[in-house]
């Protein structure tokens, strides 16, 4: 019997999350890095030139690409419901990165829209994928360790001042840490909760007028199992988590302490919004400033520092794997750091695209991160609490 076939992608979208993603899509041999389209014109020269694909000039070209088989969706927030529409009509497979749109009504359209379409939705990268975070789920489903009583999430970064379009700092366009960093820890939580959040109380932080946007929140969840988490962020922060690591970054590379105020000293003040959303496509692909990442990472990646409380183990998610502290003993879980970055995504991919298995990042997993997301926002305008209504079950451990 001859072996599966790569799997045919088309990129759409190719700036930060696709230069994040390079290492993945180039280094995996499951991938064909097929296609791409972006309006700007040195990416699409680029894509033709480091990966020998076809570069389309618009979204649709590319859906209407008869080589390309599924589409990731890296395109600014406000425009993932479009985009995701247009290629499940052209009977494309899709991968929407997080978070999958900035509305719920979008999100339904998004899984009627690939439902009828007979193609697969899946959601992602985030964070949830980390093989740490698939392993704690594992144990935990193991029973082991008793049922999970607490989850504690916590990242301090200094997302806000990295260079950003204006859409980013504007909530109503999918901007602030809710929309773009709640989703990564959201989406850990509620796999490893359970999946069901029934209510959430929230408050968040827009404290620096010059990025007028929520740059942090505190947010507490009960699930409906019982269990109960908090989620804390700050993007505005000075101290870096990362150093509670020991200097592992979220893309699990070592980091430079020396490095201590970088990103607010490379931003400065910008000129206008568009020198910064300059300053930003010029880093990453078809930048003048862009370099093509390096192959692999020495630890996990991450999304800052995870707790859950058992009833016989707390489990603390580390860049090498899960650390249990048990009844009587601790010890490391150690996770083999795979060779591609993010491997895991194209496991999850694979598994649906070619093994028939039903994804667990599917389109109704990820709407119901991005209520509890919303849920998030409307807690802390309301200062009430917030009563979730399309919750689903946390799918089976990764294979
Ligand atoms: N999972 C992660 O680690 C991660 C990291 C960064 C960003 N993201 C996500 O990726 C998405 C994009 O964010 P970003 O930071 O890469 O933004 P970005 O501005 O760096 O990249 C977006 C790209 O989309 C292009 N684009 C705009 N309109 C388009 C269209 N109609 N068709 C095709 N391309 C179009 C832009 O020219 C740009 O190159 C967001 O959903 C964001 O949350 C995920």
């Amino acid at each position: 019997m001859s072996s599966p076939q790569p799997i045919r992608l088309g990129v759409a979208g190719l700036g930060r999350a696709f230069t994040l993603m390079i290492p993945t899509w180039r280094d995996d041999p499951r991938i064909a890095l097929t296609a791409g389209t972006d309006p700007r014109a040195a990416a699409r020269q680029q894509f033709e030139s480091e990966f020998g694909g076809r570069a389309h000039a618009s979204l649709e070209a590319l859906c209407a690409d008869p080589e390309v088989e599924c589409i990731y969706i890296a395109t600014p927030h406000q425009m993932h419901a479009d985009h995701v529409r247009m290629a499940a009509e052209h009977g494309k497979h899709v991968l929407v990165e997080k978070p999958m749109a900035i509305n719920l009504p979008d999100c339904e359209d998004m899984v009627q829209a690939c439902d009828k379409a007979g193609v697969h939705l899946m959601v992602g990268h985030s964070h949830s994928y980390d093989g740490p975070v698939l392993q704690a789920h594992r144990l935990i489903r193991s029973g082991r360790f008793g049922a999970v009583r607490m989850i504690q999430a916590q990242y301090h970064t200094d997302f806000l001042y990295r260079p950003r379009r204006p859409e980013e700092l504007d909530t109503t366009l999918g901007g602030g840490v809710v929309h773009n960093q709640a989703a990564h820890q959201m989406d850990i939580v509620r796999l490893l909760g359970g999946g069901e959040v029934r209510s959430l109380r929230a408050m968040t932080g827009a404290w620096d007028r010059s990025r007028p946007t929520e740059g942090a929140y505190a947010a507490l969840l009960q699930f409906a199992n019982g269990a109960f988490a908090s989620l804390l962020y700050s993007g505005f922060a000075h101290f870096d988590s990362d150093e509670w690591h020991d200097w592992v970054g979220e893309m699990g590379r070592r980091k430079s302490p020396a490095d201590y105020g970088k990103a607010r000293r490379s931003l400065g003040t910008p000129e206008s919004a568009a020198a910064e959303a300059a300053l930003k496509a010029d880093a990453n692909f078809g930048g003048s400033r862009y370099r093509s990442p390096e192959s692999g990472a020495p630890f996990h990646q991450h999304f800052g520092h995870i707790i859950v409380s058992c009833d016989h183990a707390d489990l603390r998610l580390t860049p090498r794997g899960v650390m249990v502290y048990g009844d009587h003993e601790r010890w490391l879980d150690e996770v083999p750091v795979p060779p591609v970055p993010r491997q895991e995504v194209v496991d999850e991919l694979w598994q649906v695209l070619r093994e028939g298995l039903p994804a667990r990042h599917d389109g109704r997993w990820g709407l119901a991160t991005t209520e509890a997301c919303l849920a998030l926002l409307e807690s802390a305008r309301l200062q009430t609490d917030v009563a979730l209504h399309h919750q689903v079950p946390a799918p089976p451990p990764a294979p």
